[in-house]
């Protein structure tokens, strides 16, 4: 009997309408289109508004696309992994409020949070669910609401991220080589000191002064988050392509996490890879943490073909990093 895999058979993305652009942040911190856009890449990012308005409006927008997308019955979804930093609440988790938005009552569901690998580390976690036999139809999403923890008087980290989500279906496929074949990841706690928030956990309450000091906000030294990103992703992707008998001609792409353009092409670089292979779109969205690797399979759906060799990579906060290769299943819709 060929072993079970699971295989991503549809992928859907959401960004929120208001789109913000680098000349209205420069109207808010002192900053420029043009050091934005030499430093980063990024043009616009896609920001969430209203009152009262959770990570969970982005899931459900996603989960409701993917199954009339891929023409799934609500009540056939079994599992929901919603990986996520900025849940709408402590608890209850956003997977379990999207679920229950998207009449998925047979489903169960909980929220994985490891900054921007997240997707990265659900992906496995919901693959494996299937390869065990016991789950047919897993969704697996990435989805942040960024600004609801960015300081906009910041202009290191204000001018960086977005708000946006992304969804892919598992299934279970026995067709030979198709499918998720092979991850690794990494984490090393050592790295909290250059990414993290100081308030709002158990470790520091929110009171009135975390708020007056403004705790409650991403805070980050780029340049080493920056060195441990280039290498932490090259390093993992090289180990993966190597056990697997991989190079970069016989791979189709690679998907890099969207966190600054110049750590993209130098990942591609030290990892040999063509940038004609790289998935890029942080120019339009930011870096959107969980959301950076499902929204760029959504942009690239169309040009995808079934048997495609991708390798997928991530790093974040934590730090947490790794690596994963998979043979696409279908050819491109979307
Ligand atoms: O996804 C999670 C993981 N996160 C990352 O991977 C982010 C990694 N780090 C980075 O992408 C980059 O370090 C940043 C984009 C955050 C910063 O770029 P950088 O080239 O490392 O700039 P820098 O921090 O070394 O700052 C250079 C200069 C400084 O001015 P001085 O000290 O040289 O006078 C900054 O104050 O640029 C200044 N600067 C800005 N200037 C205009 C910093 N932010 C801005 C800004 N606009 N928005």
């Amino acid at each position: 009997m060929s072993k079970i895999r699971a295989a991503i058979t549809g992928v859907q993305g959401y960004v929120p309408d208001y789109v913000l652009t680098n000349d209205e942040l420069a109207t808010i911190v002192d900053t420029n289109d043009e050091w934005i856009t030499s430093r980063t890449g990024i043009k616009t990012r896609h920001i969430l508004k209203g009152e009262g308005q959770g990570t969970s409006v982005m899931v459900t927008e996603a989960l409701k696309g993917l199954l009339e997308k891929t023409n799934t019955d609500p009540l056939d979804i079994d599992l929901v992994i919603c990986a996520t930093v900025t849940g709408d609440s402590i608890f209850p988790d956003t997977a379990n409020i999207a679920t229950y938005n998207t009449g998925m009552t047979n489903a169960f569901g909980f929220d994985l949070s490891a900054a921007c690998s997240g997707f990265l580390y659900a992906l496995t976690v919901g693959a494996k669910m299937i390869e065990g036999g016991t789950h047919k139809k897993v969704i697996v999403v990435g989805a942040d609401k960024m600004s609801s923890i960015i300081d906009y008087t910041d202009r290191t980290t204000c001018v960086i991220f977005g708000d946006g989500a992304g969804a892919v279906l598992l299934e279970p496929t026995e067709e030979e080589g198709i499918g998720i074949i092979d991850y690794q990841h990494h984490g090393d706690g050592s790295g909290e000191k250059y990414l993290y928030l100081v308030a709002g956990g158990s470790r520091k309450p929110a009171t009135v002064d975390s708020v007056m000091a403004r705790e409650h906000f991403v805070r980050q030294n780029g340049r080493p988050v920056f060195k441990a990103a280039v290498t932490g992703m090259s390093d993992v992707v090289k180990k993966v392509m190597k056990r697997n008998n991989l190079d970069s001609d016989s791979l189709d792409w690679l998907v890099p996490h969207q966190a600054n353009i110049r750590i993209i092409q130098t990942v591609s670089k030290m990892t040999d890879f063509p940038l004609e292979k790289v998935m890029v779109n942080i120019h339009k969205y930011g870096n959107t943490t969980a959301g950076t690797l499902p929204l760029c399979l959504w942009d690239y759906e169309s040009q995808l073909k079934k048997g495609d060799d991708i390798i997928l990579t991530a790093f974040g906060g934590g730090f947490t990093w790794g690596a994963l290769y998979l043979k696409w299943a279908y050819d491109g819709k979307g």
